[in-house]
């Protein structure tokens, strides 16, 4: 469709907007900032397209507001935000971005297990602040990660792809999801149900999409089973965790530490994990290397090219 009005909601990389630029009118907000419902509704209003970074809202009354819309491309893989069955009341088409991110992600989760089990951002703090006075016997003790045992919640493909690398660590892996997968064997990952999975595991790792059968899935109940030396990392979605409760188990040492790059209403962190030296907390960055960004940004406009052809779209996620 020639002529098409799409609007991006971040100043998108122009190896991406060379995408859509023969589909018609490409406008991008000049910030990367989440625009108030207001104004994105003002831009959708006569728009065929929107490509949503992953932060931000496409709300039914939104879709509502924009009566020429087609596709709505999301530049992530989880689509949470979206009201897809607004969108698909509408024959709206939505899209994501999985595949792309799948290994910068799960290198995120390593990133944190690694930290938090080794105090490395803790000891940078310290050095930092001048404390450093000579090499100590035990100084800055932290956990091992080689050797010890992985479980993985959600073996999809960043699932997987963490699971790959516990190899070179010599880990055990476990795993849970909603049925055995056919691939974990290949990974030398065991399947063990929920609640053995957190019993037995040294790193509970997170990687499952939020659904209404995933929020809350880690609350007082599975902390409680945690060992006292185990750490939780989550590079899921904030509200599959139980923060207050997480926090409260942290303050008790009922776990070790937990590296946490999602929170339940981000930006906003819960204030108890801000005071705790063992949580590693980073910005929701799962997927923010540069080449990443960049892939997911054309990836998104080759959905929303395709859309707007008419054709489907590689990553549709509400196929009819
Ligand atoms: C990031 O959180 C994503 O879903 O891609």
């Amino acid at each position: 469709m020639a002529g098409a009005r799409i609007f991006v909601t971040w100043p998108m990389e122009a190896e991406a907007r060379a995408i859509l630029a023969p589909l018609g009118a490409v406008e991008t907000s000049p910030t990367e900032d989440e625009l108030p419902e207001a104004e994105l509704a003002a831009r959708l209003a006569d728009a065929e397209a929107v490509i949503p970074m992953g932060a931000h809202r496409v709300s039914a009354s939104l879709i509502a507001a924009a009566p020429r819309l087609r596709v709505i491309a999301v530049a992530a893989v989880g689509y949470n935000l979206i009201d897809v069955e607004a969108a698909s009341r509408r024959g709206i088409l939505v899209t994501n971005t999985p595949g792309v991110l799948t290994e910068t992600t799960a290198d995120m989760a390593w990133a944190l297990m690694l930290a938090t089990a080794r105090r490395v951002v803790e000891a940078d703090r310290f050095v930092r602040a001048g404390r450093w006075k000579g090499v100590t016997w035990s100084l800055m003790l932290g956990g091992d990660v080689h050797g010890r045992t992985l479980g993985i919640v959600g073996l999809g493909r960043i699932g997987k792809a963490i699971a790959r690398r516990a190899r070179g660590f010599g880990m055990r892996v476990l795993y849970h999801s909603r049925r055995p997968d056919p691939d974990a064997a290949g990974l030398g990952a065991a399947y063990r149900d929920r609640g053995e999975l957190f019993r037995e595991s040294d790193f509970v790792v997170l990687a499952v999409p939020l659904t209404p059968e995933t929020r809350r899935l880690v609350g007082e109940a599975e902390l409680g089973l945690m060992r006292p030396e185990a750490i939780l990392v989550n590079v899921a979605r904030g509200p599959v965790v139980d923060e207050a409760a997480l926090a409260r188990a942290l303050r008790e040492g009922r776990l070790a530490g937990a590296g946490l790059d999602v929170f339940e209403d981000e930006p906003r962190v819960h204030p108890e994990l801000l005071g705790l030296e063992q949580v590693v907390l980073t910005p929701h960055i799962g997927s923010a290397s540069r080449a990443t960004r960049l892939a997911m940004a054309r990836r998104a406009a080759e959905n929303c090219r395709a859309a707007l052809r008419g054709e489907r779209p590689p990553d549709l996620v509400n196929a009819s």
